[in-house]
């Protein structure tokens, strides 16, 4: 009946409601960009992700797909838009540089329809973050074979050293050699077997990289991590006034403590080196809680700061500006974090020099050690150390 048809009608228009909400819900709460767009190129809806992306401003500004990206990578987007219209989907990684930093985007247009004049849906992922933990895999890698290759031959080199030293001196004993000549015979021994403890000693820190220790997480007080750390620098730190701004709320985070000892002495050590030529030099560390189930340390110095550029290449192995720098210091600092779930990042400070930001989650291993955990906080901080 009539009455049948209609009822039906509003449970199909409602259907379609809830599916729109639903699919609403989903492309705001997934991380990649998606934006429909219109036969001419005109932008229609746009996700959250886009804005993060492309930044907010941006992407309010842009009218047309091709907009959102620097002009040089506009032809490549329209070129993608057109093949889409041929074989329904086209993608392609881009590379761009954008405002001093460098963006990996991969972008996929599908063409909806199969009318002459489609619209479009644009997906864009943003492979940046990828693309830096796929480098820092590889060096790793580099690092662990080349430490092997140095480290193979260091033993026989040292062995052989040693043997000569004590032909020498039996010889000498024997007053086989002319004195001169075994007082630098066994110079020259000690100087090869000290140089390739050098050696031996350098290849091991190249490659902690590679054979990281595993992280021993436990409950750990922060503050208490961050006093350890500044410790090293007793009465190292010239002409630098250091300001603790320590959260007395903190809860305890799951950390190993060794390792993040390690962080701070390394930040703290690079926010030296920053300040060597400031006239001002103040250090500030803090602590503080993020949110419910975060707590953020950072290391804060009124250095000579990063650059744009260099602030996308600063936590890979290997780079460094420094004279006499390795480029592990952030490379070391990064995998420590990301091996307890946390994130590091890097701002300029205000006025001047740069800040280091750790977010390292409180629920990491919680549920496991809720109990100790429990324990920990009951016992305050005198029953631990
Ligand atoms: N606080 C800072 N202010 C300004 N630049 C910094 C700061 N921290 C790090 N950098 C820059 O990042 C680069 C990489 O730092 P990283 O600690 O990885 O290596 P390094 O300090 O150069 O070498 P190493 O730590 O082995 O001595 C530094 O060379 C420097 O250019
Ligand atoms: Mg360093």
């Amino acid at each position: 009946s009539f009455n049948e048809m209609t009822a039906a009608l509003e449970m199909n228009a409602r259907e379609l409601e809830q599916r729109r909400r639903f699919i609403e819900a989903i492309l705001d709460n997934v991380p990649t960009g998606v934006v429909s767009v219109s036969p001419t190129g005109e932008i229609q809806r746009v996700n959250r992700a886009l804005s993060q992306i492309f930044g907010a401003d941006r992407v309010r500004r842009a009218r047309r797909l091709w907009d959102l990206v620097p002009p040089e990578a506009a032809p490549g987007i329209r070129y993608l838009m057109n093949r889409s219209r041929r074989t329904g989907v086209a993608s392609q990684q881009f590379e761009f540089r954008d405002g001093g930093r460098t963006l990996h985007l991969g972008v996929t247009v599908s063409a909806l329809g199969e009318r002459e004049s489609p619209g479009f849906v644009v997906v864009i992922e943003d492979t940046t973050e990828l693309l830096r933990a796929q480098k820092s895999a590889a060096w790793r890698e580099v690092a662990r074979r080349v430490a092997h290759e140095i480290k193979n031959p260091l033993t026989p080199i040292s062995l052989s050293a040693q043997r000569i030293a004590r032909q020498v001196e039996r010889a000498a004993a024997a007053n086989a050699l002319p004195g001169d000549m075994v007082r630098i015979l066994q110079e020259c021994a000690a100087t090869i077997v000290e140089e390739t403890e050098s050696v031996r000693t350098l290849v091991n820190e190249f490659s902690s990289l590679a054979r990281f220790p595993a992280a021993q997480p436990e409950p750990a007080d922060l503050n208490e991590i961050v006093h350890t750390g500044l410790a090293v620098f007793e009465g190292r730190l010239p002409g630098i006034e250091i300001t603790l701004d320590l959260a007395s709320d903190l809860p305890p985070v799951m950390v190993d403590r060794e390792l993040f000892k390690r962080v701070i002495v390394n930040l703290v050590d690079n926010s030296a080196e920053a300040m060597r030529e400031t006239p001002v030099k103040r250090l500030t560390v803090c602590t503080r809680p993020a949110g419910a189930d975060a707590v953020e340390l950072e290391v804060a110095d009124t250095g000579c700061g990063v650059s744009l550029e260099d602030k996308e290449k600063l936590f890979l192995p290997y780079f460094s500006t420094k004279e006499q720098g390795t480029g592990l210091g952030l490379a070391i600092v990064s995998q420590i974090v990301a091996e307890h779930g946390g994130h590091i990042r890097v701002e300029d400070n205000e006025p001047s020099g740069a800040r280091f930001i750790i977010e390292i989650p409180v629920r990491n291993g919680a549920g496991a050690a809720s109990g100790r955990r429990a324990a920990v906080r009951a016992g305050g901080p005198g029953e631990r150390s």
